[in-house]
């Protein structure tokens, strides 16, 4: 390739990451909002709070998984906008779960969001665990059926 197409590669690129996610913003967003549960490095609380490291990746490579993490009581319910929660939801599939993420992913808009997250789920355990169980036929075990 020669240098000009090399960095017109990363112009795009960087053009690409930098649309989905405003970091300062989904940091704040996050202290604010979520960490005081998923703690400061979202490794959760055993038995408690499940960890968000390396598992949304997992849920948002299946449609319902995609949906899961965004009507969560604690995403759904949250005091964040529609364009918050989809820039902390980015922010988190970019940053925390860089390797499980598919290299397919296309980032939460404010539209999905806005459709999508509400009502918040009421069976968040039967719905995880079928997600868990899809996950598994598809090879992945990755994402523990319990926390
Ligand atoms: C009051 C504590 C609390 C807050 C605040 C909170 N969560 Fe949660 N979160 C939980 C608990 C507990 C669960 C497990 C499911 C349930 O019981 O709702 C969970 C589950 C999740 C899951 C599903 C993960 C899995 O493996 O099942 C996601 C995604 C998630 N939360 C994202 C967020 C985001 C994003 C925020 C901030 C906008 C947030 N949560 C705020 C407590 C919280």
């Amino acid at each position: 390739m020669k240098p000009r197409a090399v960095l017109a590669a990363f112009a795009l690129v960087a053009a690409s990451q930098a649309q989905a996610y405003d970091e300062a913003r989904a940091r704040q967003d996050w202290v604010l909002n979520c960490m005081g549960c998923h703690t400061a490095d979202g490794s959760g609380i055993p038995g408690k709070v499940p960890a968000l490291r390396e598992s949304l990746g997992h849920f948002v490579s299946l449609p319902d998984g995609r949906r899961f993490v965004m009507s969560v009581p604690g995403a759904s319910n949250s005091a964040l906008s529609d364009a918050e929660l989809a820039n902390v939801l980015n922010w988190l599939l970019a940053t925390m779960n860089e390797h499980s993420r598919p290299t397919s992913f296309k980032p939460y808009t404010a539209e999905e969001i806005a459709a999508h997250r509400r009502p918040a789920l009421t069976d968040v355990a039967r719905t995880r665990m079928k997600l868990v169980k899809e996950l598994q036929e598809n090879g992945v075990n990755a994402v523990p059926e319990h926390y």
